[in-house]
């Protein structure tokens, strides 16, 4: 390489601090720097791609030709520091601390219950604020935007977006629909429902500090300074293998450009930072041209608009957005086409940070931008030292065509994009998983020109982009259209040219083959309308209108602000004011989350001498370890040691599960072996350095269908069984028989898992700080792995970031692997998954293959069913039996069957090891049965929901398992669900509706829902807690729960609050740990607050009870009085607290017992409108009942409901795990894997808590933790509703199965139609597709 100057100091701020750092390394991130050098651990990592929002932080920029500041959001993940050269960094910390004073936007993301677990706070945090800095008083609509980038997997968004609600101008607020009244309008309502008084007011605005924006820090002077320094200069940073280099002006980078030709121009970094990151490229050297002036200009001329390559892609929103206002509508189109597309690519972190120079060179073959400006005739200017030229971005540029290439010493300056012209239409089409921030499945850009005042086609482009490595152009077809007239025959024939033009192999990468050939006409199809509907607006005498029925089918889904009501019961007016049982209170660390001052294990500080831990996984399904080479990896700086099976002093194959494969492995993605050393970068490195080699061996089971063949299975069969089924069937009028395939569900908890062991200089003793679900689990794995006591193994457990069943068993196998390391070492180790590692290791639900054979009468009723249930388990036990056990056990869900048997077996596959998920088994199982309830309506000739209202258990009974209860709340969830969403005249419209659209078409579901709690054996719900008082008068309580941000923690000072009548500010809870409460069980079941609450009752009644002679004497006494005197008499003022666990059986060889301690009843209505071209899908609304029986605390439970139902929603819908033939999982973080992001949510979401009684738990109350996850399903079914309608339509009448994930391939490839008709079929014995269905 060159010889090149010494290293610079690079300078900027941070929270209004300077930083000058002398040995700025351009290989280092600003989320590393900030929460690694600088210590600030508020931003947070989620997947280090740019995809979830959780390291968000403000940059803010002086601009020395406008003389403005500009202050924008990035995700600190893809910023490299060197970057930030005179750039002001505001993170969460710089915003408000509790140490000094919260900010506005901190406060109302608390009090709204914006937070649960709290890892995406700050992050959410951070986008509110940044707008909010540009605009004081946003409008509703900004705040979804700016919040598009941010995923929160906790709280189904809804209080999130109403936090940043309160900041909008009332004036803008909305109107609820119909009702006239403002959803913002949180004056206590209270509504009568039955005989309840029901509350709406979760949290009080009367509490609110106002917001004044003149508060705010101001911008650096010295960075004013520095940016007008008329004497600036290049500027160079040498990193340990990399150097960066800042040119001064365009010609310095022209210079450079000539220097290193090969160096790649950095603007926003979200190209190369992830090409680096997961792509393994090296760059020696880097130029950054960032904030050249040069670069930055926008330059509108009577023929089009030329624009500057530095903008960002939110600077090129803003500039279109502008001309657009000035410019006629005809000279716009192509703008337009930009403008639509520019809203929904990525999310507003990265608009602000990628350029138009770097999306244009970079050409993704997603591109969203490239194939509307190729449509739109725009041209790149470039310029080198050898002059300027310009370059047509076109076909052959946008397919990487060597000769219509830049030049590698060449820069792009701007893009030229000319207005369209009368008769030109220009625009811009693309479906993705979601409608936000997902790449394209697959995007077009398409213009057409016409001889003045015909149809008939002058010229004719169309691009399309997610068809192949890159964004293609259908050329010829276009050429062959020239002169033809724009009518239907016309459209026939192109589509026919361009499916032969674009030909997409059966085995491509990205998989979807078939629904990606069919969007290619299907967008086609839209476009051709799209023209004819403009000619038509021209020039209605010559040129006909498309039907009525098909306009609908131009527009794509608004993107709309979400908006609802909760209700819930008031608080007694009687119940003394300091009890806060029943009152909405905010989560405990609330205000902790938002101001990331809430403590996660990654962000405690390093200890000396610790190890960090990077994991070589198997990268077969199922192969022998002929050898395990790890020399080259010890031979790297920085690495201590790697650690294998062999290092294991106890027992390495526990239980079943593997800690460290030896000798063979099961699965891809199994650890082999992890690398100890001083940084997690060296650890990585040399991970990648371990060579093992494999002796593939069969067989290799991947599916379910592969397992069933070869009969592996994890455990034996489960069943229960009433009435005679085999009788049953012979005397019904009909019987059908079906399939259901339900995939698996990553849980993309926002923190991965997390584990800080800490060996002790004494007796073996082993410290672990773990994000987890169940401390005693770690505690014994980590014992059985060392040969040691439990009583040497302290587990704490502060806080995890979400968990959602991801985290009972998965923690206990990462916790053993990393003792293990640290034993050997001898030293700390920090082990803090990755994302990708942490989803390729962890796997999650179950997918599950349900088989159904039902008997039943004309009139509806079902009389005979036979169920067989089989999930792919994966590799080892984890939990998989006890989830087919609660699958069978829940499978007759609402619905009295008299003669029904149910049977499951959980099959072993290698798959890596499937664990418990949130509903464990019921979101999965009783799809099946909706599946059949819908498949016999339609036999029927009836709704769904008449089959469901025929079918329900009505009166007290007995379950399939022999299990007594009294179904009246589940009546009444599903009666109030029904008159409350006006589901009859719901129905009844959207019928109307699709009478009147061809294209696009509603549906309404209503599903019913009995779910259990807790586990069938009592032992399992058995608790402890630990409550001391000290002299102050203050109280520490300690229970066996985790807080996983369900609000557990802060339902337990509830209780305590009113068990000991002290206010809550006198109880502290800290964390959970082995050390005060051992043996305690799993915090999962919907139980925590249950079983734990009753514990904590328990002592505080004790301690209640030795309080009260003291109390007796001295009636009138303040509580640290009684206190100081229960010590002066020897008083004990510590106490456990105990409960038993709920009486429960199951006897699973009879097949009967009360397995569970009570049910949780609940319904849901959802309504959809579908696009029958695309595939896509927009939740219009969503009312849910959820009975509650008496809520401790209707925040946290209607958080719980609607975080669920989101979670669940996503489960139905867009989140799809894709694997290869070979058990390889290809999703491994946000761009390839799509929990739902505000936009999905529905854009009217209603919960309300139903009053019921439920005397055995504590306060009367129920556990929601997982309930609301099934309700998602409302969702499929309603897209079921939707569909069918579009199928009969085309006279398809017979019954059909949607399985789940409805996602919009799915969807797309069963509305069938002239186009799914027309795309060339391959057979599938002749290619190996790119991904399986596991299910
Ligand atoms: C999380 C995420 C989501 C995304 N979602 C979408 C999406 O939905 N749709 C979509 O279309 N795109 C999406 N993208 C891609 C994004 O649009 C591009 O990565 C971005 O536009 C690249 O711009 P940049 O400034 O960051 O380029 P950089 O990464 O800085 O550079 C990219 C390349 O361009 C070259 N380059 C940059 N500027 C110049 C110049 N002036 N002259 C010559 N060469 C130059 C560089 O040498 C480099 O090779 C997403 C990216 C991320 C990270
Ligand atoms: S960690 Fe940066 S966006 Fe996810
Ligand atoms: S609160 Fe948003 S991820 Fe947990």
């Amino acid at each position: 390489m060159p010889s090149l100057s010494n290293s610079d100091e690079l300078i900027f701020f941070v929270n209004g601090r300077k930083v000058i750092e002398k040995n700025a390394d351009p290989e280092v991130n600003l989320l590393f720097y900030l929460r690694k050098i600088l210590h600030l651990t508020g931003t947070k990592y989620g997947c280090g791609s740019g995809g979830c929002g959780a390291c968000t932080v403000m940059v803010s920029r002086y601009d020395p030709k406008t003389k403005k500041i500009h202050h924008y959001p990035v995700t600190a993940c893809l910023v490299p520091i060197c970057s930030l050269y005179g750039a002001a960094v505001t993170t969460v910390e710089g915003v408000g601390s509790i140490k000094t004073r919260i900010h506005p936007v901190q406060e109302r993301l608390a009090k709204c219950h914006g937070t649960q677990c709290g890892f995406c706070s700050p992050g959410m945090m951070m986008s509110i604020y940044t707008l909010l800095r540009n605009h004081p008083e946003p409008t509703p609509e900004q705040i979804t935007e700016a919040l598009g980038g941010n995923l929160c997997r906790c709280t189904g968004y809804r209080p999130i977006v109403e936090s940043g609600k309160t900041f909008c101008a009332a004036s803008t607020v909305c109107q609820m629909k119909g009702s006239g009244k403002c959803c913002m309008d949180k004056e206590e309502k209270s509504f009568t429902s039955g005989q309840e008084k029901m509350c709406t007011k979760l949290y009080n605005e009367d509490e609110f500090q106002p917001f004044d924006p003149t508060q705010e820090p101001i911008f650096p002077p010295e960075l004013i300074r520095m940016a007008e320094d008329p004497n600036k200069r290049r500027l160079t940073f040498r990193g340990k293998r990399t150097t960066w280099i800042t040119p001064v002006n365009l010609n310095d980078l022209l210079e450079l450009k000539t220097r290193f030709p090969e160096a790649p121009i950095i603007m926003g970094n979200t190209a190369v930072g992830p090409s680096i990151k997961f792509r393994d490229e090296f760059h020696p050297v880097f130029i950054s041209p960032l904030g050249l002036q040069e670069l930055y200009f926008v330059n509108s001329t009577d023929d089009g608009v030329t624009i500057g390559a530095g903008y960002s892609l939110a600077q090129l929103n803003d500039a279109l957005h502008f001309i657009v206002s000035e410019q006629p509508k005809e000279k716009t189109k192509t703008y337009h086409a930009l403008l639509k597309h520019l809203r929904t690519l990525a999310g507003a972190q990265i608009r602000n940070m990628a350029t138009l120079g770097g999306h244009v060179v970079s050409r993704p073959n997603y591109s969203d931008l490239n194939p509307i400006l190729a449509a739109g005739n725009a041209t790149i200017n470039l310029i080198s030292k050898e002059g300027k030229r310009q370059i047509p971005l076109d076909g052959r540029f946008l397919e990487k065509s060597p000769e219509a290439n830049l030049k590698s010493e060449e820069t792009v300056l701007s893009v030229y994009i000319p207005h369209s012209t009368q008769w030109h239409f220009v625009s811009g089409l693309r479906i993705a998983q979601r409608q936000e921030n997902a790449f394209a499945i697959v995007n077009a850009g398409m213009s057409v020109k016409f001889e003045d005042g015909t149809d008939t086609i002058k010229e004719l482009q169309m691009f399309y982009g997610s068809v192949g490595p890159t964004v293609v152009s259908a050329s010829k077809t276009c050429q062959q259209l020239i002169g033809r007239q724009w009518n239907d025959q016309m459209l026939s024939d192109a589509c026919r040219l361009v499916l032969d033009e674009i030909y997409i192999p059966p085995d491509a990468e990205g998989g979807m083959v078939e629904y990606r050939r069919t969007l290619i006409i299907s967008l086609l199809f839209k476009f051709y309308l799209k023209v004819r509907r403009g000619l038509n607006k021209m020039d209605s005498h010559k040129f006909p209108d498309i039907p009525e029925k098909f306009v609908s089918a131009l527009e794509d889904f608004p993107i709309e602000t979400p908006q609802g009501i909760q209700m819930f019961q008031c608080v007694d007016p009687y119940q003394p004011l300091q009890d806060p049982v029943g009152h909405p209170v905010m989560h405990q660390s609330a205000i902790k989350h938002t101001t990331g001052e809430a403590v996660f294990v990654d962000d405690m500080p390093p200890i000396s001498q610790e190890l960090f831990l990077a994991v070589v996984t198997s990268t077969r399904a199922h192969a022998k370890i002929i050898l395990i080479d790890t020399s080259a990896a010890l031979a790297l700086p920085g690495v201590v040691d790697v650690i294998t099976a062999e290092d294991v002093p106890g027992e390495n194959n526990y239980q079943g599960e593997i800690f460290y494969a030896q000798n063979e492995v099961i699965c891809v993605g199994q650890i082999v072996c992890t690398v100890a050393a001083d940084t997690y970068a060296h650890a990585k490195e040399a991970a990648k350095k371990v060579k093992i080699v494999y002796e593939d061996l069969e067989p290799r089971i991947i599916t379910i269908e592969q397992a069933l063949e070869h009969n592996s299975f994890l455990s034996a069969e489960k069943k229960i069984e009433q009435g005679d089924v085999e009788q049953a069937f012979k005397n019904v009028d009909q019987i059908i028989e079906g399939k259901v395939h339900v995939e698996g569900q990553e849980h993309f908890y926002m923190e991965t898992q997390t584990i800080l062991a800490i060996p002790q200089e004494e007796d073996k003793e082993m410290v672990l700080h773990v994000g987890t679900q169940f401390q005693t689990h770690v505690q014994e794995y980590v014992a059985a792995a060392l040969n040691i006591p439990r009583n040497r193994v302290a587990c704490h457990a502060k806080r995890a970031g979400g968990a959602f069943g991801g985290k009972v068993s998965k923690p206990a196998l990462l916790g053993a692997v990393s003792a293990v390391a640290a034993n050997k070492t001898g030293r700390p180790i920090r082990f803090i998954l990755e994302r990708g590692d942490d989803m390729l290791i962890t796997a999650g639900r179950h997918p599950l293959l349900g088989k159904y054979k039902i008997g039943f009468m004309n009139n509806g009723v079902i009389k005979a069913a036979d169920i067989e249930y089989y999930i792919n388990g994966g590799c080892t036990p984890d939990e998989s039996e006890l989830v087919m056990e609660f699958m069978v056990l829940r499978s007759e869900n609402a619905y009295y069957i008299p003669n029904f048997r149910c049977r499951g077996r959980p099959c072993k596959t290698n798959l890596p090891s499937n664990t418990a998920f949130r509903g464990f088994g019921f979101p999965q199982a009783i799809v099946v049965g909706e599946a059949y309830i819908t498949a016999v309506a339609s036999q029927c000739n009836l709704t769904p929901e008449q089959v469901k209202e025929i079918n329900m258990y009505k009166r007290t009974s007995r379950t399939a398992h022999k299990q007594t209860f009294n179904p009246e709340p589940l009546r009444r969830c599903w009666e109030e669900c029904l008159e409350k969403s006006s589901f009859s005249a719901r129905k009844l419209a959207a019928e109307e509706f699709n009478k009147k659209n061809r294209w696009k078409k509603r549906g309404l579901a209503v599903v019913p829902m009995k779910f259990t709690v807790g586990m069938p054996t009592t032992f399992y719900n058995q608790a402890a807690a630990l409550v001391h008082i000290y002299l102050d008068g203050s109280v520490l309580v300690s229970h066996g729960g985790c807080e996983l941000g369900q609000g557990l923690h802060t339902k337990m000072i509830q209780v305590a609050s009113r068990e000991l009548n002290i206010p809550e500010s006198y109880i502290h809870l800290s964390e959970t740990n082995t050390t005060t409460v051992p043996n305690a069980t799993f915090t999962a079941g919907s139980m925590g607050a249950d079983i734990h609450g009753k514990a904590v009752q328990n002592a505080c009644q004790i301690l209640k009870a030795r309080l009260q002679p003291v109390i007796g004497k001295n009636p009138k006494g303040k509580w640290e009085e009684w206190i100081s005197e229960a010590y002066e008499e020897s008083i004990s003022l510590s106490t456990t607290g105990y409960f038993k666990g709920y009486q429960t059986n199951m006897d699973w060889k009879k097949g009967e017992g009360d397995a569970f301690p009570y049910f949780v009843y609940g319904a849901s209505c959802s309504e959809v409108e579908v696009d029958c071209l695309t595939g896509a899908h927009k939740l219009l609304r969503t009312d849910i009942f959820m009975d509650a029986a008496f809520s401790i605390n209707p925040a946290v439970d209607i958080g719980q409901i609607e975080g669920a139902f989101v979670q669940g929603m996503g489960f139905y819908t867009t989140e799809e795990l894709k694997y290869s033939p070979e058990g390889v999982l290809y999703s491994r973080g946000p761009d390839d894997y799509k929990i739902p992001t505000v936009t999905e949510i529905p854009e009217e979401f209603n919960v309300t808590l139903v009053r019921s009684g439920n005397p055995i738990a504590i306060y009367s109350s129920k556990g929601l933790g997982e309930a609301g996850m099934f309700l998602g399903s409302s969702v499929l079914f309603a897209i079921y509703d939707a569909v069918a309608a579009a199928r009969r339509e085309r006279g398809l009448t017979k019954t059909f199965t949607l399985s789940s994930p409805a996602t919009p391939e799915l969807i797309r490839m069963t509305c069938v139609d002239q186009f799914t008709d027309m795309i060339p079929r391959d057979d599938p014995s002749t290619f190996t597709p790119w991904s399986i269905h596991v299910s």
